[in-house]
């Protein structure tokens, strides 16, 4: 962990931190690493101290305004990319953006002359989202779930890609210390967690999208009821159920033809 400190502090990379480690710090810099040693030592995640992730190659910067973004969204990134190479979607959304991780990768990776999309209902998060994205051409909305685009895909619902990565922890799992720090709209699903993952179904349902995809990361306990929800609220869809790393579903992709 020292030479991860060392290694922002000094801006070298972790290799010349551990091959010199004769490097005397300024005072100043002394300063930093003791901010830095407390701030971990109080719990705060290691993303929050430094300000950034790596994420599917991406160095995306972080703040307690968003969640850290995680290793099992870019399973569903991934996915993502490899279906749009096939499908060749014509708009691109990410909805509850955060940091803006997933539209951000989905943008560098695919050579596409698709329109990007993303939105949060977070204004702050929002912030830092377009920061992150700076340069790519990508556009940001405010709101809820898929309002802020539901004109928008009423008159442009063909080849339509929807990821996101809504919150959908319950109540009782924000108890858990390793998510301590980070923010509870980010979290909070609803009473059963899902609420607000069955609460966008609904809403894109009633958009009738045609030749279209959506990946939506959920918890490892909620792919199957979600599955039966999508077949009453979307008949013709097709629903595919993916696993992370650690073999638990967490990816769920509808397919409407
Ligand atoms: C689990 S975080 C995911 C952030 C990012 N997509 C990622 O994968 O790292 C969920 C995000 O959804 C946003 N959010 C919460 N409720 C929302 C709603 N009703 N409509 C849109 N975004 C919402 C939160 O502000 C948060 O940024």
């Amino acid at each position: 962990m020292q030479e991860i400190l060392l290694s922002e502090i000094l801006n070298k990379p972790k290799e010349y931190v551990l091959a010199h480690p004769e490097t005397k710090l300024s005072p100043a810099q002394k300063r930093k690493l003791k901010q830095m040693q407390e701030l971990l030592h109080k719990g705060v995640p290691l993303a929050y101290v430094l300000n950034y992730k790596w994420f599917f190659n991406n160095k995306i910067s972080v703040n307690k305004n968003v969640l850290i973004p995680r290793p099992e969204t870019e399973k569903l990134v991934e996915l993502a990319i490899s279906s749009a190479k096939q499908n060749k979607p014509q708009n691109i959304i990410d909805i509850g953006t955060g940091s803006g991780a997933i539209i951000i990768s989905l943008k560098r990776a695919l050579k596409t002359k698709a329109k990007f999309f993303a939105s949060d209902i977070s204004k702050k998060a929002l912030l830092l989202a377009k920061t992150n994205a700076k340069g790519l051409k990508i556009s940001f909305k405010q709101g809820s779930l898929s309002k802020p685009f539901s004109k928008y895909l009423k008159q442009h619902s063909n080849r339509v890609l929807i990821t996101a990565n809504l919150p959908y922890l319950k109540p009782k799992e924000l108890l858990e210390k390793s998510i301590a720090f980070e923010p509870r709209l980010a979290l909070l699903g609803g009473k059963k967690g899902s609420e607000k993952i069955e609460r966008l179904l609904k809403e894109l349902a009633k958009l009738n999208l045609k030749d279209s995809l959506i990946f939506l990361e959920v918890n490892y306990d909620q792919a199957k009821k979600l599955s039966e929800t999508i077949k009453k609220l979307i008949p013709k869809a097709k629903t595919t159920i993916h696993k992370d790393l650690a073999s638990w579903d967490r990816i769920v992709e509808i397919k409407i033809k």
